[in-house]
């Protein structure tokens, strides 16, 4: 599914970056802001007596620094420039640097010794995703802890999985058609715009391929955390959407520690 031809990752994202930044804005659109920031910073662990630094890997135009700690050293990565440079303009702590990297490719950075690591729904937006938990794995210390925020790899496969309705038993169920292949999948960034949307490739993975690729580089998983949407329906259909809304989470959330460092890439 979903042929090379035409796509450009990184391009698509540079080409929709202003309209990301619209939908994002200072604080994040609204699962960043009820769900996914929130819940990356507890799993960071942040805020404890150490100073602790930061590298997010894919970090678009920095949701993810504007909320941490003021007294976070950070680095951001992303391929789009638009993406990495309105992060700049976002941001005025000192201790925050942003770049303009593919983060499956060896980063303009010297530091190996970062304390924290995180990929904000981001990974599944990646080609390689092996290849950027290498890289986290080269840029943090011993023990350093790495997060993961993804769209669940279980419900959420564009144009695979979707709501149906089952009227006799009046309930809201997930349809899941594929799962274990890997996909590339195409999907516009701007859907409001239609066919002129901008397009880029999801990578579908099952989640048994992030475990071995975090095994792989190194990492021990610490906790597997799914979270669901807070919202809630009104209307005839609350109910059956309310119970199945609960039910299937839509992130899927994951935090490792670096227990082996190897020194070849
Ligand atoms: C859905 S956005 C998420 C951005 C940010 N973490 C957030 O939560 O707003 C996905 C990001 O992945 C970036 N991206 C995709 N492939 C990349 C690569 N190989 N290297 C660096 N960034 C990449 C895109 O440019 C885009 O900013």
């Amino acid at each position: 599914m979903g042929s090379r031809k035409n796509f450009s990752p990184a391009g698509s994202w540079q080409k929709a970056h202003r309209w990301y930044d619209r939908s994002v804005g200072q604080f994040g659109n609204y699962y960043h802001q009820r769900i996914v920031i929130p819940g990356a910073i507890r799993l960071l662990g942040l805020g404890g007596g150490e100073a602790a630094s930061v590298l997010d890997l894919a970090c678009g135009q920095g949701v993810l620094a504007r909320q941490l700690p003021a007294n976070t050293d950070y680095f951001g990565f992303d391929a789009a420039a638009g993406l990495a440079d309105l992060a700049r303009r976002r941001n005025k702590n000192s201790r925050h640097h942003f770049g303009v990297a593919d983060v499956t490719q060896p980063l303009p950075l010297a530091k190996t010794d970062f304390s924290h690591a995180a990929i904000i729904l981001a990974l599944q937006n990646i080609e390689n995703p092996a290849k950027a938990l290498l890289n986290a794995q080269k840029h943090l210390r011993l023990s350093g802890r790495l997060v993961l925020v993804l769209n669940h790899p279980c419900f959420r496969i564009p144009r695979q999985s979707g709501w149906q309705i089952d009227p006799r038993n009046k309930l809201r169920y997930r349809r899941v058609n594929r799962y274990l292949s890997p996909m590339n999948i195409p999907l516009q960034i701007h859907p409001s715009r239609g066919q002129n949307s901008p397009v880029a490739l999801t990578f579908h993975h099952p989640l048994s391929a992030y475990s071995r690729w975090l095994r792989d580089a190194g990492f021990l998983i610490e906790g597997i955390e799914e979270w669901a949407s807070d919202k809630t329906s009104q209307g005839p259909a609350a109910r059956m959407e309310n119970l199945s809304r609960m039910e299937i989470p839509l992130f899927l959330a994951l935090s490792a520690r670096l227990d082996k460092k190897s020194q070849t890439r």
